[in-house]
């Protein structure tokens, strides 16, 4: 066992943690305070960007370069969209950040807001969580009466307004672009980048949409400083760490870590083992979209951006799904290609025909009907949507979004690793497998 302290989850066990009263009674909004009162809106981009605070959304992007892209010059008006849509499956930490500790995200988004010069926020919900929604809403109204928000804020001649709008369902507008079309009104169809949000986002004008989970940390950094995140986990991508576990384990849940701490011991510790004592058999580190790990990759595996990178994989938006020897393999590439079929926009070609084609193909292998060239089929489709699941050979950007490499990796891992188990099902089936 580490001797590491919650940070982002310290208070979540104690009720009425979601009230601006609990909060403050545990020094909430003296980051903001402190920001407002002492510093520049440059110092704060800057000492975020000391932290190397990198985002936790899924592409691990450092918040404080992010947010020093945003023009200094020209008069349009600047944004700040808080990503909360969290619809990737086995994800499920911004949810407990947003019901237990509301107040903390918004303080980051206000500071961040700050620091960019913004004057119009939005937390981007999605729509099936309803009950957080209303949370939300009550932060909001209580930040308002203690002006902590609108015009003014704390006498500092600073103004800010949070609008919270919920999504419709649709997985894609989790996507900064797309989330950012669905927030202008219209369908949410990913945009082609360049140019970057932070130059073009929101109607246009200059946007930085971060996850939840990144910018509750913020306050945290102008606590208790750069150094202080620096200092917890590697270098490269430090501080602490939701972790969602799901799937064939005793314990599931979120649990905070350090970056950087085991694999193994997040499954065998902290999520208590596999269900019945099994085996493991396989694992998602980082959410569906992330290529899926064997059992003997996660020996001695660090959960940080660079742990991950070193088996090809990636840590996205950590959320772990553990799988057992029990799991067929054709059955749950099904069951993932089945996801990402039903939530393609259709935008792009390769990305709306090939998903289906993938599942067209996986139903006839896992029913029986299947062939070896099936298997071959199965590859070169998922070549021509996103390209290798091998990193180091970088064959992107074959779509308008990362969706497209977000099937073809996780398929593509499923058949290179487990390629006995979708020859097995050849002409038999995979219920018999
Ligand atoms: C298909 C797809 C779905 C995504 N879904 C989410 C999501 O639900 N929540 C999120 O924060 N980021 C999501 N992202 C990442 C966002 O595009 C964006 O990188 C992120 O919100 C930036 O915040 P960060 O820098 O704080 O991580 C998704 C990306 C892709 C390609
Ligand atoms: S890759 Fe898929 S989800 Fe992304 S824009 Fe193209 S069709 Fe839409």
């Amino acid at each position: 066992m580490s001797d590491f302290k919650p940070i982002l989850t310290e208070h979540i066990h104690t009720e009425n943690s979601h009230t601006l009263e609990f909060y403050r009674s545990v020094g909430g909004y003296s980051a903001l305070e402190k920001v407002l009162k002492t510093m520049a809106p440059d110092d704060v981009t800057n000492e975020v960007k000391a932290s190397n605070l990198r985002g936790r959304g899924g592409a691990g992007f450092s918040a404080g370069l992010k947010w020093g892209f945003i023009p200094k010059e020209g008069d349009k008006p600047k944004y700040l969209v808080c990503n909360a849509d969290e619809s990737e499956p086995g994800t499920f930490k911004d949810r407990l950040l947003m019901t237990k500790v509301p107040h903390q995200m918004l303080e980051g988004i206000i500071i961040a807001s700050y620091a960019i010069q913004a004057q119009l926020a939005f937390v981007y919900i999605r729509g099936e969580f309803y009950s957080e929604y209303l949370i939300l809403e009550q932060m909001i109204a209580e930040a308002k009466e203690a002006s902590l928000l609108g015009k003014n804020i704390l006498d500092s001649g600073y103004d800010l307004d949070v609008v919270i709008h919920r999504g419709a369902g649709a997985y894609i507008c989790g996507e900064e672009t797309g989330l950012l079309e669905s927030l202008e009104g219209k369908r949410g169809w990913p945009r082609i980048k360049p140019p970057f949000p932070a130059i073009e986002g929101y109607l246009k004008s200059p946007t930085i949409v971060n996850n939840v989970e990144t910018l509750a940390n913020v306050p945290h950094i102008i606590n208790r400083g750069a150094d202080w995140f620096r200092a917890i986990g590697p270098e490269k991508g430090p501080g602490p760490k939701l972790f969602c576990i799901s799937g064939r384990v005793k314990k599931p849940g979120v649990y905070e870590e350090p970056m950087g701490i085991s694999l193994q011991d997040l499954i065998y510790d902290r999520a208590g083992g596999i269900t019945k004592d099994r085996k493991l058999k396989a694992v998602f580190p980082g959410g569906s979209s992330s290529p899926i790990l064997t059992a003997e990759e996660t020996e001695d595996l660090k959960m940080d951006f660079s742990g991950l990178a070193s088996v090809n994989s990636m840590l996205g938006s950590a959320g772990i799904i553990v799988m057992d020897e029990t799991v067929n393999m054709v059955k749950a590439c099904l069951n993932v290609a089945r996801f990402y079929a039903h939530e393609s926009c259709g935008q792009c070609t390769p990305c709306r025909e090939g998903t289906s084609w993938l599942v067209k193909i996986l139903t006839r292998l896992y029913d029986g009907n299947g062939t070896r060239r099936d298997i071959e089929m199965l590859l070169e489709i998922t070549d021509n949507m996103g390209g290798l699941a091998d990193f180091s050979l970088g064959s992107f950007g074959k779509t308008v979004c990362p969706f497209g490499e977000a099937v073809s990796w996780p398929v593509r891992s499923f058949i290179e690793k487990f390629e006995n188990e979708f020859v097995a099902c050849v002409n038999i089936g995979g219920a018999v497998v």
